[in-house]
């Protein structure tokens, strides 16, 4: 099942491995399900080191798998230094570490910092300590409005709908800006911040070559006595103004975690989920910060030559300007997978916002073209590719699956789809467990079913279906990683100028990458054929078709 292609060099003390890496995301719950029980483990990922080896990817990224009660998908920690016991164990984690690095692949882990699981004992310790004790000042809580206080201390919004206060018995609120279950942090609190030197230690001690940092705009926050309303932090537009996000202080937090990435050789590296505008993603990407940061342009355009363009030439140019390297990313655990919002039409705004839209639809509004939704994200995909920089990929990408719309409510378990009935049916069609075999319970997950019901069509799109096949999307991937690994080459590109609609740069050694976004063929570059997303009839390249062309020397 696995290709025979050996990529990897031993891992190599190299302090700049992850510049130019193809990461790859595990959703823990849904990769692979070892011990039958209808949940993915860290067993289950040990069991595909093979499979991940064959890839050809430098790293995997870990979204949590931490104890959780799973209000959040495992977003709500409730305690940041173990495995909950339905995903493994401590020595599973260390014997996967170990099986991942032998392969040649790095491991990357997700750090929430912003907010823990009410399930967490600190919560649970404030809760019992009382208004006003140092258990409750780990966390924010306040008073509320009115004469008994019944009145939420403001009226903000969370992030999946409904109000961002809860009340607790004795009366005072706390603040939530994601799921009730997920209390904010209060990051003035010097506890805190030594609490998650611990953490950070505690996993790169395990071996762990870096973190994902979640929501890394949030943690610090301006709450002064008397708070503002809804509307009126609607209406601040001043970067770095704005009392809950993007903070210029939580940059201090970072240069503290710097100072614990560099106790390790190579030093630890991090890269900051943080959706901020794109002149104030730099900071977070700082060699004295984060070191490197999400960049989802991408993954918010239409399929179109012109806003690729834009979008990498501005980030290019950011990035040189923070001496950081580029992301790249089409899709993850939050978004509909970009074969299904390729499939939609093209609409020049959000295409994640259009994604949502589509769901809520029941899949049926826009109609959606899967087979062109396909077409294009595997040109996308080798675009990205071929970019400098380092690419995110997500599980399932490489088999080309589509978003799974038609979950029955019953079966449903991101809090977006409860706290917004009838706005937003959440995130769970991203989520679906893996295929790995064309027949069999939950094409080959795991015995035990699968956590998130799976469609008919998942089993041709199976890793057993795809292995070997030629033209298949794995087969694809596989050869797009293996092939990157010999064409990396310096962090910059150059735009050979042409058709509006066909994107065509080279690298520094001559790498060619084209992509036509049109719909009629067009003349490829001079030179070899390396790799193409489609077949080229006529030696033409075809529309929503990339190639890859090593030019004539
Ligand atoms: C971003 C994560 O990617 C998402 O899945 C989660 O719900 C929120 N942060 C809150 O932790
Ligand atoms: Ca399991």
């Amino acid at each position: 099942m696995t290709s025979n292609i050996d990529t990897h060099q031993p891992l190599a003390n190299d302090p700049t491995w992850w510049r130019q890496a193809a990461v790859y995301q595990i959703y823990p719950r849904s990769f692979a399900d070892a011990n039958d029980d209808g949940i993915g483990d860290l067993r289950g990922i040990i069991s595909r080191v093979p499979y991940l080896q064959g890839l050809g990817i430098d790293a995997v990224w870990l979204s949590p798998f931490y104890p959780s009660a799973l209000a959040d998908g495992g977003y709500d920690v409730a305690d940041y230094r173990d495995v909950d016991p339905r995903i493994g164990t401590l020595d599973e984690f260390d014997e996967m570490v170990a099986a991942l690095h032998a392969a040649g692949i790095r491991v990357i882990v997700d750090i929430v910092p912003n907010h823990s699981s009410d399930e967490h004992v600190w919560f649970q310790e404030a809760l019992a300590a009382g208004p006003g004790s140092p258990e409750r000042a780990r966390y924010i809580f306040r008073d509320g409005l009115g004469a008994d206080g019944s009145e939420p201390p403001a009226d903000w919004d969370s992030m999946f709908g409904g109000l961002a206060w809860t009340r607790v018995p004795d009366g005072q609120w706390y603040l939530h800006l994601f799921a009730k279950e997920q209390p904010d942090f209060n990051w003035d609190n010097e506890e805190v911040r030594a609490d998650f030197r611990k953490t950070l230690r505690f996993w790169s001690d395990r071996g762990v070559d870096g973190f994902r940092i979640d929501v890394a705009h949030a943690l610090t926050k301006e709450l002064g006595d008397s708070l503002p309303t809804q509307a009126e932090i609607d209406a601040i537009t001043e970067p770095g103004a704005h009392p809950l996000w993007d903070r210029d202080e939580v940059h201090e937090i970072y240069a503290d975690w710097r100072k614990v990435f560099d106790e390790y050789t190579p030093p630890r590296i991090a890269v900051a989920e943080a959706w901020v505008s794109t002149p104030r993603r730099p900071r977070y990407a700082s060699a004295d910060g984060l070191g490197q940061a999400f960049n989802f342009d991408l993954l918010e355009a239409d399929f179109d030559a012109e806003q690729f363009r834009t979008i990498i030439s501005d980030n290019l140019a950011l990035s040189a300007a923070s001496g950081s390297s580029t992301t790249w990313v089409f899709s993850n655990h939050d978004v509909v997978r970009h074969a299904t919002r390729y499939a939609l039409p093209a609409r020049n705004g959000s295409t994640t916002k259009q994604g949502r839209d589509w769901l809520l639809s029941g899949g049926t509004e826009p109609a959606a073209d899967v087979a062109l939704g396909l077409r294009r994200a595997r040109a996308a995909t080798l675009l990205m590719l071929g970019l400098p920089g380092s690419a995110y990929l997500y599980q399932g990408e490489e088999l080309g699956l589509p978003e799974v719309a038609d979950i029955p409510a019953a079966e449903r378990q991101d809090p977006a789809f409860f706290r917004n009935p009838g706005v937003d049916v959440g995130r769970d069609g991203c989520r679906v467990p893996l295929p790995w075999t064309r027949e069999g319970k939950s094409f080959g997950f795991g015995e035990g079913g699968a956590h998130l019901p799976q469609p008919a069509t998942f089993g041709e799109l199976s890793v057993e279906a795809q292995d070997g096949a030629p033209g298949s999307t794995l087969e694809l991937y596989r050869a797009a990683l293996a092939l990157r690994h010999e064409l990396q080459t310096d962090e910059t590109l150059e735009w050979v100028p042409g058709r509006a609609d066909v994107l065509h740069f080279t690298r520094p050694n001559g790498w060619h990458v084209v992509t036509n976004f049109g719909p009629d063929a067009v003349p490829l570059p001079d030179g070899e054929v390396l790799l193409a997303s489609e077949p080229l009839p006529g030696g033409l390249l075809p529309g929503s078709t990339t190639a890859w062309v090593r030019a004539a020397v």
